[in-house]
C-alpha cells in the first residue's frame, strides 16, 4: 500500500510516500480502507519528533481516518468486513490501509460523508471532553474560546453553542479569522493581538457578560493570551489548557485562583482514549447525533491527494488553514 512514511523525525517536507507492506489485524484488531484522513497540527509536531508521545519509527502519521472495514482479526464480536467506520489512533491514518484496535472504530451513521466522518474525530472529541469533563459545562453558562479559527477552535465554538452556551466568544489572531469563527458560530469576535491584551480582552469580555466575565477559557493558545484570559474569568471560572499553538507555555499566577475561586486545569485526550475508551465512544456517539441533527459541521476548506499531503501540513503549520484539511485517500 502507499503511505506517508516517517523512517527518521524531521521536517515534514522531506517525509515521501512510500510503497509498504500491508498491515494485517491482530487480536482484537480491523484494518480498515482508509477513505479520508484528517491532517491535524500535532502530525506535524509527531513527524518532528516534537510531539509528547513519539511513534516507533517508521511509522506514518495521522491520528483520525474514515473508511470501510477491510479484514478483521480474531476475537473482534462489534464489527464486519464492509462497514463504514471512523477510526481514532496515534498514528497511522496517512495510508490507504490502517491497522487499528476494534473499541478505536465508530459505526458511521447512514448517510455520513467520509471527510465529515474523518473531521469529527480528534478535536471534536477534545472539545468535547474539556467542555464537559474538565470544564463541567452547564447549559447557560458562557464561554471563550482562544484560537478561534482553528481545529480545536471551531470545534469547542460549536460544541458550546450546540450545547446551549449563553454566548460563546471566539479569540482570534490574524486577518481573516473573525470569519471563520463567525461561520463556526461565535456570538462575539475579539482580536488577540491587541498591544494592552491584559485590559483589552478583560474589558472586551465583560462587556459582552454583562460584567462577570466568562465562566469557562478553553485556551489551544497559550503564551500571552492565557494570563490575559485568566483575568477575564468570573467568580467560580474554569479554565482548561489544551495546547500551545502559541509556541509559548504560559506560566499561571496562582494570586488570579484564589480571588476569585478560579480552577485551571489540563487536558491530554489521548489518555481518555487509552483509559476510558467506552467513554470516548459514547462522545463520539453524541458528536455524530449532533452533526446528523445539523447542530455540528466540520468546517474544511481544503481537501489533498495522499502525495499532496505536504501542502496541507504547510498550510497548517503557516495558519492559513482557514479551517479542516483532509487528506482523500481512497475512490468513494
Ligand atoms: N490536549 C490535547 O489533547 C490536544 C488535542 C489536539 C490538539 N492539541 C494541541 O492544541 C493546539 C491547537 O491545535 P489546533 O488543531 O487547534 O491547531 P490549529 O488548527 O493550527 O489552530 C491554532 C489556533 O491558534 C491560533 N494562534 C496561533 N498562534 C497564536 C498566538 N500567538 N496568539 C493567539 N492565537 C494564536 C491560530 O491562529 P492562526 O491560524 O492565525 O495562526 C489558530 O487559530 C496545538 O498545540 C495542538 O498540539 C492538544
Amino acid at each position: 500500500m502507499k503511505a506517508v512514511w516517517v523512517s527518521e523525525f524531521a521536517p515534514f517536507e522531506q517525509v515521501r510516500v512510500a510503497d509498504v507492506p500491508d498491515p494485517v489485524a491482530g487480536p482484537g484488531e480491523v484494518v480498515i480502507e482508509v477513505q479520508a484522513a484528517e491532517a491535524n497540527f500535532p502530525d506535524i509536531l509527531a513527524i518532528e519528533g516534537r510531539y509528547q508521545i513519539k511513534p516507533p519509527l517508521p511509522f506514518s502519521p495521522g491520528k483520525c481516518a474514515a473508511g470501510v472495514v477491510s479484514s478483521i482479526g480474531v476475537g473482534v464480536a462489534s464489527l464486519s468486513v464492509g462497514q463504514k467506520v471512523a477510526a481514532q489512533t496515534e498514528y497511522g491514518a496517512y495510508a490507504q490501509r490502517l491497522r487499528v484496535r476494534e473499541e478505536s472504530c465508530f459505526v458511521l451513521p447512514e448517510g455520513m460523508p467520509f471527510a465529515k466522518a474523518a473531521s469529527l474525530g480528534l478535536v471534536y472529541q477534545t472539545a468535547w471532553f474539556a467542555l464537559q469533563d474538565r470544564a463541567s459545562f452547564k447549559p447557560g453558562e458562557s464561554v471563550l474560546v482562544l484560537g478561534g479559527s482553528g481545529g480545536i477552535g471551531v470545534a469547542s465554538i460549536q460544541l458550546a453553542k450546540a450545547l446551549g452556551a449563553s454566548i460563546v466568544i471566539a479569540g482570534i489572531i490574524g486577518p481573516g479569522n473573525d470569519a471563520i469563527a463567525r461561520q463556526a458560530g461565535a456570538d462575539a469576535v475579539i482580536d488577540l493581538s491587541a498591544s494592552n491584551l491584559q485590559d483589552a480582552l478583560r474589558d472586551q469580555v465583560k462587556e459582552l457578560t454583562d460584567g462577570n466575565g466568562v465562566d469557562i477559557v478553553i485556551d489551544p493558545v497559550g503564551g500571552d493570551s492565557n494570563a490575559a484570559a485568566l483575568r477575564a474569568l468570573a467568580w467560580c471560572g474554569r479554565m482548561v489548557i489544551i495546547g500551545f499553538a502559541s509556541g509559548m507555555i504560559p506560566t499561571v499566577k496562582a494570586n488570579y485562583l484564589l480571588v476569585k475561586n478560579i480552577a485551571v486545569t489540563g487536558l491530554q485526550w489521548s489518555d481518555y482514549r487509552e483509559r476510558t475508551p467506552e467513554r470516548v465512544k459514547e462522545a463520539q456517539e453524541q458528536i455524530f447525533s449532533l452533526f446528523m441533527a445539523g447542530k455540528i459541521d466540520p468546517i474544511i476548506s481544503r481537501e489533498f491527494a495522499l502525495e499532496e499531503f505536504a501542502e496541507g501540513l504547510r498550510l497548517l503549520r503557516d495558519g492559513k488553514a482557514q479551517g479542516k484539511i483532509v487528506l482523500k485517500i481512497g475512490s468513494e
